[in-house]
């Protein structure tokens, strides 16, 4: 179903793409004082009024306040410091940051630490039985695991991997889902010096294979299947699938847990209910440097190959449990829910190291959202309490979807406070977010951060900003983003650009594994020096920060550089949709033409009339230049696994190209409806 319209209004008589301005673009509110500028890097269209203060009862008892600004603008390395002082360190380090070898930075140079023993033995010693994680099955079956537990199940772990021969600099890969043996199969390789490889269960065994292969792994710890939505997802099979002809994995620690049958090689497999409970429940610490190897965790780049990102141990620590600490403002008696899987980066810094460091109480669910039925999240946070949930915009919109019957079906005044993560949050999501789940009462943390940087840069503190729907608001203390245009020179407010990081921070990674070259060209070439995280941003004028997506999928439409990001949310802003992704398609008359895939609310049906009221609300929210040239509607939208929008794929698809291999989506049946969608549609202007 589709449709229509030129972008009235922007053409250019004369040559589209010669970049040239057009007096329509004046009714854009932004252009309306200072006249047309010919080379903005990325427009400022979409503007957003209403702001929330941090409830007073939260400010006055927060974690942070707002001195904490002023400390870390004044001493930034001082602010590390005490930060990473918060840690328990077996030796202190020299240097705070050694910038001899930029951009390999390193961070507390000399100390050294294991990380396991800031996360377990430290609260063990004071607390033993506090709960590290709740944790819930798909099935609904649960577990806790106090402190104590968890420290003896990691030792034992630890012992079982010392046995198969797993030593200090080898790494491990981990295949599993979200059971609580995850977290322990983390800690042991980090308790024994070996750095761990999680790699997402959704992953086939292709992909398993490239991370393994890439890393030398020596040992890969998985389950025989994991559930998903009632069915087995079969690991261990994938596990043999990647293995074969394979020359580095010496062993394979098998948890029994879906109990489907699994082929078996003597040599190499070990059942972990075999191997691990009859171990020692204490194993030494391997004493670990500051810049000893932590994690390899992989992350797609925009070309082909998987980059593995490199983290180590004191650094990243640091940022993960300062900003655990901060961000969340975490209390003795909040419970902290983290939807995450320990696959993503958000899993490593945000259900592991960052609340164990913090003594934190979290919840950990196995499942899907949507099992048995569609109020599971909600039905999970009244049985368990839980004040702190941290989950994706992908997540928010499905539930908009979904309708707000759901949750307020449920008991959610435990809720203290939300966040979100992984994408820009379109103002009318953190709406609904804030209306239907925070109850109007949680304030809302929208935290823009990368694999590459370990933990969050930028984003509100609850007790001291004061929030404004869509804006993730300003760069962490100690944390130095701009944002700048083509040349490298910063933006005023109200403009838009590209964000870059200043200065070093000590959860940044550390390159990518064998390929410093890439290291170098990826992230800091495109400013010399700078870190450059390939991100969209506009500056308001109160120097908030407004993520805009990807600087690759900015749309070239008439000379204006317009961001997915604002037309998707002036989309989300019309109460028939739920979802959009917008993307440039190619168009000879305004060189890019935008195109739509529209999700709506469950409670709507998609019709011709609504597609002209969706392009007049587009140009009514930030004017005609964005309004799309077509729109199709669409059930779902293609996602990666870590439920990113691929706008490549509906490039595409918009283009009509042959499409690739698109068995990476998490949702690859949708491509042909949506290629139907766009088949049967026409525009205005084709
Ligand atoms: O484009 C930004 C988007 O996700 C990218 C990083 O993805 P990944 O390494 O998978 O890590 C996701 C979890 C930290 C960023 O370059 N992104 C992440 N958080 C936000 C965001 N975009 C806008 N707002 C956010 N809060």
């Amino acid at each position: 179903m589709i449709l229509s319209g030129s972008s009235e209004g922007v053409s250019n008589p004369l040559d589209p793409l010669l970049g040239a301005r057009y007096p329509h673009s004046l009714q854009i509110s932004v252009f309306a004082d200072e006249g047309p500028q010919m080379s903005e890097t990325i427009e400022n269209l979409f503007q957003e009024g209403r702001s929330f203060p941090p409830p007073e009862a939260l400010s006055r008892d927060a974690n942070a306040s707002a001195e904490i600004y002023q400390k870390a603008a004044a001493d930034p390395q001082g602010f590390w410091v005490e930060e990473a002082k918060q840690l328990l360190w077996s030796r202190p380090w020299d240097q705070v940051l050694d910038d001899s070898k930029a951009p390999f930075y390193r961070w507390f140079v000399g100390g050294t630490l294991n990380v396991t023993e800031s996360c377990l033995d430290r609260h063990v010693a004071t607390n033993p039985d506090r709960i590290a994680f709740h944790w819930e099955g798909e099935a609904g079956d649960s577990r806790s695991l106090s402190y104590q537990q968890l420290l003896s199940e990691v030792c034992r772990c630890a012992n079982g991997l010392k046995q198969m021969g797993v030593a200090k600099g080898d790494t491990v890969a981990i295949y599993m889902g979200m059971v609580p043996e995850i977290v322990v199969a983390m800690l042991a390789c980090a308790r024994i010096g070996a750095a761990h490889s999680v790699i997402f269960g959704g992953f086939s065994a292709d992909s398993l294979r490239d991370r393994i292969d890439d890393c030398a792994c020596k040992a890969v710890i998985t389950q025989d299947g994991s559930w998903r939505r009632g069915s087995v997802v079969p690991l261990k099979k994938n596990v043999d699938d990647s293995l074969v002809g394979q020359q580095t994995v010496k062993s394979v620690l098998v948890l029994k847990r879906a109990g489907n049958e699994v082929d078996w090689q003597q040599d190499r497999d070990h059942w972990w209910h075999d191997v691990i409970p009859q171990q020692d429940d204490t194993c030494c610490a391997e004493v670990m440097d500051s810049e000893d190897l932590l994690f390899i965790l992989y992350t797609s780049g925009s070309t082909g190959k998987p980059k593995g990102i490199v983290h180590t141990c004191g650094g990243y620590l640091t940022g993960v449990s300062s900003t655990f600490r901060n961000v969340f403002d975490i209390k003795q008696d909040d419970l902290f829910w983290c939807t995450a899987d320990c696959g993503w980066i958000t899993g490593h810094s945000y259900i592991v190291y960052g609340p164990l460091a913090n003594n934190a109480t979290s919840l950990i669910y196995e499942g899907t959202p949507d099992h048995p039925e569609q109020d599971r999240w909600w039905k999970l946070i009244e049985k368990y309490r839980v004040s702190i949930l941290y989950t994706a915009p992908t997540a928010i919109r499905t539930f908009m979807k979904w309708g707000e019957s759901l949750p307020a079906g449920c008991d959610l005044t435990s809720l203290r406070l939300l966040g979100s993560v992984g994408e820009p949050i379109n103002p009318e999501a953190w709406m609904w977010y804030h209306e239907h789940i925070g109850q109007q009462r949680c304030p809302i943390v929208d935290t823009w951060w990368q694999t590459e940087t370990g933990s969050i840069m930028i984003t509100p503190l609850p007790g001291v900003t004061t929030t404004k729907p869509g804006s993730a608001a300003t760069a962490y203390p100690g944390i130095d983003a701009r944002v700048v245009d083509d040349e490298g020179t910063e933006v005023q407010r109200g403009h838009g650009g590209i964000l870059v990081i200043d200065s070093p921070w000590p959860s940044m990674l550390r390159g990518i594994h064998g390929d410093p070259e890439r290291y170098r060209e990826v992230y800091w070439s495109r400013y010399d020096g700078i870190y450059f995280p390939g991100d969209g941003c506009k500056v308001d004028e109160d120097g908030y920060l407004w993520l805009l997506g990807r600087v690759d999928d900015v749309m070239l439409v008439s000379g204006h550089n317009i961001s997915t990001t604002e037309v998707e949310s002036a989309l989300v802003d019309h109460p028939a949709v739920a979802e959009a992704a917008v993307v440039g398609r190619t168009d000879e008359r305004t060189g890019q033409a935008i195109a739509a895939f529209v999700v709506l609310r469950s409670s709507v049906k998609g019709h011709d009339d609504l597609i002209g009221e969706l392009r007049n609300h587009v140009a009514t929210k930030i004017g005609p230049i964005a309004k799309p040239s077509s729109i199709v509607f669409t059930p779902d939208l293609p996602k990666t696994r870590s439920g990113k929008i691929m706008r490549r794929l509906l490039k595409d698809i918009s283009e009509q190209r042959k499409l690739g291999d698109v068995t990476t989506l998490a949702n690859a049946d949708i491509v042909d409806a949506i290629r139907d969608g766009v088949s049967g549609s026409s525009s205005e202007d084709q």
